[in-house]
């Protein structure tokens, strides 16, 4: 009998289980993207149900892996549904689909030039290219790391580098840092500030304005304030825009703060960068141009599978900093050498996915209008989407979107609270559609978040009806 590695690894066995793998996702795609499509974004169960489920799965014999991956599909959050719209992450292109699969089967590990030649050139080309889009001179560049999460820390680690030599020398008696940031931002700048050793007082929260936008007019006050405490202020770092809202700082005006007091300006632009694509939009992320760091997801907006993030460098040689490091038997050349071709040097990362190929694939088969098409299709439905909510008295709108984010709440004589988290619970049993809910100023709203593209206002005005039917429901059912 044949040995089971080299059966596993038999090209023969591959190509018959790939074509059949790529017709059962083409009919996935088929069906959940068709306008007659009435499946559920979601088919909802309670953790502990779903572990059960797999817990036996695991206890079955397998005959064909396109079984469980037929599994794996029906028991997923459907993103590629019009009714989908949740969290921000993006329905991957199917194109994108096809070079990730190529990266897995290359498996190339980028933290060397050898193990990473194609990888590390399109790192290079895309953060280049993604630079000058932002607005960036020509020192700009950058390279991808794996989440915004781990994008935000390397900036701020690097803004850290710039004025210290904490990384040799670590902490010294008495040293406090801190980082600037709109109360708005996402948990991973505080995060990134815990894991950087700043503790809760290292990390100050600028309160926002009745847009969610950080309150610039009070950064001089909580500057002061930090630097009376002793406290040495890392960066200041702006939104573009917020998780919650979608709001956009105005990062004009914190660029020319970080200029009055030498402070290094970090850009969190996982979500919201990319509407430099759009002359419409573009002005949102007007003084982007000046920030030393920019992170962009291109998970979020710009349509690839997970993760991929671009950290972008104002003058490129400040990403040689973060991690000066000797690693004798990877790189011959050691700390001090600009080497863009070794991954590693620069990234928190050793082996790292080439995800770069997704978007350079998507770059060089449709070129870049489908960036631009995609952001104004996005954040162009959300302005209708507000109107649709405007105009029904049964709803709240919490705030003009300036995106792709809508936040609202039906409005009732009951706990407002409760009973929108109730319509958001039905919502998420039911599976038809699939939102999310947040806090803002203490209050619950709905948050709706428009990824999917083939959204269109029909889905939403069926959305708004949905909502009130659940209300409904709720309301006769109460006692
Ligand atoms: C504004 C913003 N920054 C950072 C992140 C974290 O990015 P990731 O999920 O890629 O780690 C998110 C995630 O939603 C985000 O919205």
């Amino acid at each position: 009998m044949e040995n089971i590695l080299d059966q596993a690894y038999s090209a023969d066995n591959f190509r018959q289980q790939g074509h059949a793998l790529i017709d059962m996702m083409a009919d996935y795609l088929e069906r959940t993207t068709s306008e007659k499509n009435k499946e559920k974004t979601i088919q909802w169960q309670p953790p502990t149900d779903q572990l059960a489920t797999w817990q036996e799965d695991a206890q079955q014999p397998l005959a064909d892996p396109l079984e469980l991956f037929q599994d794996a599909i029906a028991r997923s959050i459907h993103l590629h549904n019009p009714r989908y719209m949740g969290h921000q992450t993006t329905p991957p292109l199917p194109v994108t689909v096809l070079s990730s699969a190529v990266s897995a089967l290359l498996n190339q590990g980028q933290a060397v030039y050898e193990m990473g030649m194609v990888g590390n050139s399109l790192e290079k080309i895309m953060s280049e290219y993604l630079a000058r889009k932002l607005g960036f001179g020509s020192e700009a560049s950058g390279f991808l790391t794996s989440g915004g999460s781990l994008g935000n820390l390397t900036a701020l680690l690097a803004a850290r580098a710039a004025v210290s030599n904490v990384w040799n020398e670590g902490h010294q008696e008495g040293q406090r840092w801190a980082v600037l940031v709109s109360e708005e931002a996402h948990y991973c700048i505080d995060r990134a500030a815990r894991i950087m050793g700043l503790g809760t007082e290292g990390i100050i929260k600028v309160p926002v304005n009745e847009r969610y936008q950080m309150r610039t007019d009070q950064l001089e006050q909580y500057y002061q304030q930090a630097i009376s405490e002793g406290k040495q202020v890392l960066c200041v770092v702006g939104c573009a825009c917020t998780t919650s809202t979608g709001s956009y700082d105005n990062l004009e005006a914190i660029a020319a703060f970080c200029q009055k007091y030498n402070l290094w300006f970090h850009v969190d632009g996982a979500h919201g960068a990319p509407a430099a694509f759009s002359p419409k939009y573009k002005h949102l992320v007007k003084g982007i141009e000046q920030a030393d760091s920019v992170v962009v997801d291109y998970h979020k907006m710009m349509m690839t599978p997970s993760l991929s993030t671009a950290v972008i460098f104002k003058r490129s040689g400040d990403s040689y900093k973060t991690f000066a490091q000797r690693a004798q038997y990877l790189w011959a050349e050691q700390p001090g050498e600009e080497e863009w071709y070794n991954g590693g040097k620069r990234s928190v990362e050793c082996t790292k996915n080439m995800s770069i190929l997704n978007v350079y694939t998507i770059l060089r088969t449709y070129g870049e209008t489908i960036f631009r098409e995609n952001i104004d299709r996005l954040y162009g439905l959300a302005t209708t989407f507000a109107a649709q909510v405007r105009t029904n008295p049964a709803f709240e709108l919490a705030y003009e979107p300036e995106c792709n984010i809508v936040c609202l709440r039906y409005l009732t004589e009951c706990d407002t609270n409760s009973f929108n988290q109730q319509i958001r619970q039905l919502l998420l049993e039911e599976g038809d559609f699939f939102i999310v809910q947040t806090i803002l100023k203490g209050q619950t709203y709905l948050r709706v978040s428009l990824m999917n593209p083939l959204t269109t206002e029909r889905e939403l005005q069926e959305l708004l009806g949905n909502i009130e039917q659940k209300a409904a429901y709720l309301l006769a059912h109460s006692h």
